[in-house]
């Protein structure tokens, strides 16, 4: 007998469940949603200075514009002005302070959106101005902060540093990125009988868009839904903030008795939202003739912006990533959490660990050309060991260790040594076109560090005619967790994927969900709807059972077809039974991470599930005399354990790659000396496109990649860690940069390695060389 497989199950590559809608355009977003009769539409009133008292907000030309209905500031909530997500400290309209440039500070209604944009500008508004803190150095100097600062140390560094054989300190300042999801942020607020309230949000999270919305009408949870069926993106910038937007539409809709739509303009959107954080990251450390580091001390300043947002979470987990794959014995880890007047800055694929893994290879470089080997040599002498040198600066024991094999898969493969070896013959008779290789690795640990968020929920109902319904808590937004969770139930109930209809987000369907981020959507609402499908099948096979008078270990589902005995029957037939027979279709799932635990306080325990690991080569090309530069190859060895679904995880490797190149290299944010964001549009602010991917992209997962800790179906988290695989660019340029100098020095380069700021980093290079002659100390500069 032939044995079919089930359409669409698990570790199928099967395209994304709306790939035909997101190309023809027949994807509905939140703005597609049918507009009901009487919509409004909102625009937000923003702050046009980063940091003042408010003296008078005069909002009568805003009421009297063409179309407006409604105009509210503080004074018209109900409930609480904040949407703070851990701390109480972003008020949805500014009161007395404004605490940066874009800050909301009250909302119209109009009739059309063009109307509720032209109000909002009419407000006349008496500021009296505050000295802005812009920066990070600027913080640290007023020590103006958003959180306590936190230290973790192990071992002795100060002492491995003084007595180590060599020394370096050096400092690096990491860029921030705009989210720049295609879809802006956007709610629509629909009132419905007896004080309910249904808003559809463009968001991460539901369940906390939920709550924030019940705490400013000053309603319970039950009185509001949220629900979103897809993002056009969020990639983090929409795990805490729609919130904003939500509550913003739900009271003018509340106040109206109207549904209310607000949809927001890029640039408002780009000057509201937080970033991704920018870090100034000092270090020093003591190394032997080997390079092994013998002590390391770091100091992280995060720029958080005015308020705490996630802030805490992503500068402890840039502290917990700043070991990469490597061993830090005597390590310590200083974090400031800088309170700027600036937007507040919030989560971005990678949540602070990129910012940490960028400092620690940083570190290495310099090593490495302090030293004149290979920085990949050097690389190697750190990394953590299978059974020793395997527990982390948290104290968590690395026990699925696997970038040993990646890397040594990945210099083959990739032809490193000989590449790099031409690359230096290309320089040395190049007097201007510069190229440049690195191959940096990536390990990047599965949860979230705040423990409760590790749960997950799902609803599943199979109806009469054999189809099935899924919901679950996580969120879309492009990343294909949803047609991987279908795989899963498809798996599970050995049906074909396509009688799965997957369903919206909804916190009617499932309560308290955590936001889908820190890449754990599949991982945990994954094992949550293979609970619910295993209860389902659980009930099915009891029935069967009982039904056929076989015992239930004869009882097999395969591919649309159950087994009971020496019967036969379809899936179809048998859930139209077990209906007759009154048994429930219907169960829910739940999930919630084993082992992890961890205590913040003594920076000790198990933040993490498990690992992802990865490695990727760059090559480029720079011009010298102009910074332009060019990226010529990419190849990536990615360890997504046994993969759900091929398709996508190529899909988030070879873009959270470019993502992450976009980061590293031409994204650049700018404030003027008044706070105010001058690369709010992309005609300023240079995300990547089609044609900055390398033309040669050798992307492979890795084929023996299996996860050792008992996740859904082996598989491993993709939604980040490939974004860090980016850094091998950041330091491919540095390798270009350190040839015009013959790599006696080492290169100051901050990220992003923009052409101006290779060109700067160049003629740095060659002031420093010309003034200590040609065998120059590489020191970098004291750190403070
Ligand atoms: N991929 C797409 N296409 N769009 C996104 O917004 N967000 C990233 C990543 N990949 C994102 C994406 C981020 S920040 C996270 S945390 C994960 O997807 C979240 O989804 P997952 O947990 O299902 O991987
Ligand atoms: Mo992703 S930054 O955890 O939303």
């Amino acid at each position: 007998m032939v044995v079919e497989r089930v359409k669409g199950g698990v570790g199928a590559a099967i395209p994304h469940d709306s790939g035909h809608l997101h190309v023809t355009g027949e994807a509905i977003y939140t703005d597609d949603i049918a507009e009901a009769r009487g919509t409004l539409y909102a625009a937000i009133g923003m702050s046009e200075r980063a940091h003042a008292r408010l003296k008078s907000v005069d909002l009568t030309k805003v009421r009297a514009a063409p179309g407006v209905v409604a105009v509210i500031t503080a004074k018209d909530i109900p409930g609480k002005n904040d949407y703070g997500p851990v701390i109480a400290d972003d008020p949805i309209f500014a009161t007395a302070l404004v605490q940066y440039h874009g800050q909301s500070l009250f909302a119209v209604a109009a009739r059309t959106m063009e109307q509720a944009r032209r109000a909002a500008r009419l407000a006349v508004i008496e500021y009296e101005d505050l000295k802005p803190n812009l920066t990070a150095e600027a913080a640290l100097r007023d020590q103006s902060f958003v959180l306590p600062t936190e230290r973790l140390v192990r071992g002795n560094p100060r002492a491995a540093i003084a007595s180590a054989p060599h020394r370096l300190s050096g400092k690096i300042r990491i860029g921030g990125q705009d989210q720049f999801y295609l879809e802006g942020m956007i709610a629509y607020a629909l009132p419905k009988e007896d004080g309910t309230m249904h808003v559809y949000s463009s968001t991460q999270h539901p369940g906390e868009v939920q709550h924030q919305v019940a705490h400013a009408l000053d309603v319970a949870a039950k009185d509001v839904v949220v629900e979103c069926r897809r993002m056009g993106g969020g990639f983090g910038g929409k795990e805490s903030q729609p919130g904003l937007f939500a509550c913003v539409a739900a009271l003018l809709a509340h106040k109206t008795r109207r549904p209310v739509k607000l949809r927001v303009d890029r640039d408002d959107d780009m000057m509201i939202t937080g970033k991704r954080h920018d870090f100034i990251t000092e270090y020093e450390a003591g190394f032997d003739d080997d390079g092994r580091i013998l002590g390391v001390d770091f100091v992280l300043a995060g720029r958080c912006g005015y308020s705490a947002d996630l802030s805490g979470s992503i500068n402890d987990r840039a502290m917990l990533h700043s070991d990469n794959c490597y061993y830090l014995e005597n390590v310590s880890i200083l974090s400031f959490r800088c309170k700027t007047n600036t937007v507040s800055n919030t989560a971005f694929r990678g949540f602070g660990g990129p910012q940490g893994m960028v400092g620690i290879e940083a570190v290495i470089d310099d090593i490495a050309l302090y030293l004149g080997r290979d920085p990949l040599a050097v690389r190697k002498v750190n990394f953590y060991g299978v059974d020793d040198r395997n527990i982390t600066h948290y104290g968590q024991t690395i026990v699925d260790n696997v970038i040993h094999e990646i890397v040594a898969d990945l210099e083959q493969s990739a032809n490193y040594h000989a590449r790099r070896e031409q690359i230096r013959a290309f320089n040395r008779t190049s007097p201007h076109l510069k190229r440049g290789i690195a191959l940096t690795p990536v390990k990047f640990g599965i949860s979230f560090t705040a423990t409760h968020l590790n749960q997950a929920g799902c609803l599943l109902h199979i109806y009469t005619d054999g189809t099935l319904l899924l919901n679950h808590g996580g969120t879309e937004m492009g990343q294909g967790l949803f047609v991987k969770v279908a795989q899963v139930v498809a798996e599970e109930l050995q049906v074909d994927i396509d009688r799965i209809r997957i369903t919206a987000s909804d916190t009617s369907k499932v309560p308290n969900a955590s936001p889908t981020a820190a890449s754990s959507g599949s991982d945990m609402n994954g094992k949550a709807a293979q609970d619910a499908a295993r209860k389902l099948k659980a009930r099915l096979t009891e029935f069967a059972s009982t039904h056929f008078a076989v015992a239930p270990e004869t009882i097999v589902f395969r591919a649309n077809e159950v087994r009971a005995g020496d019967k036969s029957l379809s899936f179809n037939e048998l859930v139209k039974l077990a209906y007759f027979a009154r048994v429930s279709l219907s169960a829910t799932g739940f999930y919630r991470t084993p082992k992890i635990g961890y205590d913040r306080k003594t920076w000790s325990g198990m933040p993490f599930y498990y690992f992802c690991y990865g490695a990727a080569v760059s090559e480029v090309i720079v011009d010298a005399l102009t910074g332009e530069n060019r990226l010529l190859r990419v190849d990536i060895l990615h360890d997504v354990g046994k993969s759900l679904n091929p398709a996508i995880d190529m899909g988030q490797i070879e873009g959270g790659f470019i993502q992450g190149v976009g980061w590293l290299t031409t994204e650049e944010l700018c404030w003027n000396d008044k706070g105010k964001l001058m690369t709010h549009a992309p005609s300023t602010y240079k995300i990547p496109v089609a044609s900055d991917v390398p033309e040669e992209f050798n992307a492979r997962i890795y084929e023996s990649g299996i996860n050792a800790e008992d996740s859904i179906f082996r598989s491993k988290a993709v939604g980040e860690p490939p974004l860090m695989l980016a850094i091998s660019t950041l330091h491919a340029i540095r390798d270009a940069i350190a040839s015009t100098a013959d790599h006696a020095l080492s290169p100051r380069l901050d990220a992003p390695a923009t052409p101006e700021a290779i060109l700067f980093s160049i003629e740095e290079l060659a002031a420093r060389r010309a003034k200590a002659g040609v065998r120059a100390e590489p020191v970098l500069e004291a750190s403070s």
